[in-house]
């Protein structure tokens, strides 16, 4: 066997990007359960590519078969059913995981130097996300999925001149139809899972080239030059002895292997028994995962009573809604994902954790945080003046997290780091 992959090893070095990247890759050793949803993103991935290429064996792309064709998919082909739910409900699982994985950057402000560009990735890893989850809710053409997307395409006419044109090449008629549904299969089935897989590879290679940040926020990496290494005892030099590592500060990392792979593990099977509870017991989640509508083939000549999004979009819909202005509203929506993609430029402090920052900093993340919640429910509800008015009030909070942000990181005060941890 180690013959076989020696001969492998000098013609594709698979063993040594195995260590570089996997087995030895220098993990923060206090690195806590929110650096599990890294892994388990990379897991529902995983979940999302191979129960759609099922469903697709059975899925029919056309406006007259493809409600029939899920309902064929959950009554008559053996597993169908499992095999729906869990793309069904891996796509909210998604949502859930990638949010709790930004707020872990958030607050420890992993998104800073030298982490910007890996940032980056992720935001495009999330608007991409977000077109897939919406593209691939048209397909089993029912009431909600029609009306949504009906709702949401008819957006992009609000932007001046150009507005119609755009509505009607992205619908490829003048009504969402077969002809949308044609397109939109073809972005959710090939299109953009490509991009996606792409993204998360470049995602993880920019995270390794610069090393993990860590709850502390504090560099592990050992600059060049400096080898003050004189207070550190020669007994906890044991699980460093590689060629991959041994550029890293043995005080503060150890390897991925054991050490990492037992934690992502232990989250695996926590994360797998939510997930199997839902598939098997709760599928449609109260109709936030899957919705009451949707069990009714489209009909475009009867709309909906109450049309909203899957949950994981209610926090930009609400905001959208709470700007009485379709343009503004439409822009305000836009914004609230581009200010996202500007954090490591609009903060400025040097320190990254929330540790070692100041209480106002604490606060704005707090702050953040609960009018993000609060906008995603009330995207969820229909809207009434009080509702509108209390999504004004959060989507303010929103915006003034960054612009506050900016103004106060540059002078902030905080603490001194730790030496070691
Ligand atoms: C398909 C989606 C994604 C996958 C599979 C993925 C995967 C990973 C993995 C495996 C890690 C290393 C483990 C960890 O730190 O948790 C990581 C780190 C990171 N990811 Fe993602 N990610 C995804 C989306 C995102 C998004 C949407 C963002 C934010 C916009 C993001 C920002 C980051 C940052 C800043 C780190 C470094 C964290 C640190 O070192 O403290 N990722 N990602």
């Amino acid at each position: 066997m180690s013959k076989f992959l020696n001969w492998i090893d000098e013609r594709l070095p698979i063993v040594d990007a195995y260590k570089k990247h996997l087995s030895q890759y220098p993990m923060p050793k206090n690195f806590n359960f929110l650096y599990v949803f890294g892994a388990l993103g990379v897991l529902v991935l995983l979940n999302q590519l191979i129960t759609g290429i099922w469903l697709t064996m059975n899925y029919i792309p056309s406006a007259e078969q493809a409600f029939a064709s899920v309902e064929f998919i959950m009554r008559d082909v053996e597993y169908g059913w499992l095999i729906r739910y869990m793309h069904s409900t891996g796509a909210s699982a998604f949502f859930v995981v990638i949010y709790l994985h930004m707020f872990k950057a958030i607050i420890y402000g992993s998104y800073k130097n030298p982490r910007e560009l890996l940032w980056l990735f992720g935001m495009f890893i999330f608007v991409i996300l977000m077109a897939e989850a919406f593209m691939g809710y048209l397909l089993p053409w029912g009431q909600m999925s029609y009306w949504g997307a009906q709702v949401i395409i008819s957006l992009f006419g609000a932007i001046p001149y150009v507005g119609d044109d755009l509505t009607l090449w992205i619908r490829g008629d003048y009504v969402v139809s077969g002809a949308t549904l044609n397109r939109f299969f073809a972005l959710h089935v090939i299109a953009l899972p490509l991009l996606l897989v792409m993204l998360v590879f470049l995602h993880i290679l920019a995270l390794h080239k610069v090393g993990s940040n860590n709850p502390d926020g504090i560099d592990t990496k050992i600059k060049k030059n400096h080898n003050d290494l004189s207070d550190v005892n020669d007994n906890e030099n044991y699980t460093f002895h590689s060629e991959y590592t041994n550029k890293y500060n043995i005080r503060y990392c150890v390897p991925f292997h054991p050490y990492g792979t037992v934690k992502d593990f232990f989250a695996v099977a926590i994360f797998l028994l939510f997930f199997c509870y839902i598939i098997f017991f709760n599928p449609e989640m109260g109709g936030y995962f899957l919705e009451a509508p949707n069990f009714e083939a489209a009909n475009p000549l009867k709309t909906p009573e109450h049309i909203a999004p899957v949950w994981y979009f209610t926090p930009f819909y609400a905001i959208l809604r709470a700007v009485p202005d379709k343009l503004l509203g439409v822009m305000s929506m836009g914004l609230a994902i581009v200010f996202l993609f500007f954090l490591p430029w609009l903060d400025r402090c040097k320190v990254r954790s929330f540790r070692y920052r100041s209480h106002l900093h604490l606060i704005n993340i707090v702050q953040f945080i609960v009018c993000f919640v609060i906008l995603g429910v009330l995207g969820a509800l229909p809207a009434t003046p009080t509702y509108t008015l209390l999504a004004q009030i959060c989507s303010v909070g929103y915006f003034m997290f960054f612009i506050l942000l900016f103004i106060y990181s540059k002078y902030e005060k905080t603490r001194s780091l730790p030496k070691r941890l």
